[in-house]
């Protein structure tokens, strides 16, 4: 039951920039484009998101860490710190939330450095290679999840 389920969307470095950056690869939606979708999905499926965007690892971090307690969920699009950032695993697997990992691009089809999560092992799922559709797949499996 999603009633009343509070997720806390986190997006990471440089997604900020969506819609111009790599447009290629990332597209031409904005970051404000997925979450007025995320927003008409969530309130269609009854629960409540609060999303931030940050370019600092210890943000990222702390936003997990101030999740605990308040969120059900977290959904996450961790950029660049997914393929290194072991402090984002640790804060993952601390939080002991339900966090899905969600990426546009197809990162297993890129530079091989993207091709591993370090941050894939402490979530629930990952979604992938499909876009600003990722985000909304991933909170209908989260709040199916809950
Ligand atoms: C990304 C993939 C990462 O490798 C990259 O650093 C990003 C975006 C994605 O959503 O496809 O910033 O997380």
């Amino acid at each position: 039951m999603s009633d009343n389920k509070k997720i806390l969307v986190i997006h990471g470095p440089n997604l900020n920039l969506l819609g111009g950056r790599e447009s290629e690869i990332y597209g031409s939606t904005t970051l404000a484009d997925i979450e007025k979708k995320l927003r008409e999905f969530a309130d269609s499926s009854h629960c409540m998101i609060e999303s931030m965007q940050s370019n600092s690892e210890g943000k990222i971090i702390d936003a997990i860490h101030s999740a605990m307690g308040r969120f059900d969920g977290i959904i996450i699009n961790p950029g660049a710190y997914t393929h290194y950032s072991i402090a984002i695993y640790d804060a993952i697997l601390a939080s002991g939330l339900p966090v899905i990992e969600v990426h546009l691009s197809n990162i297993h089809a890129r530079e091989e450095f993207r091709r591993r999560s370090v941050v894939a092992p402490a979530c629930k799922g990952q979604i992938i290679g499909l876009g600003w559709r990722g985000y909304l797949l991933g909170l209908q499996a989260l709040l199916a999840e809950l």
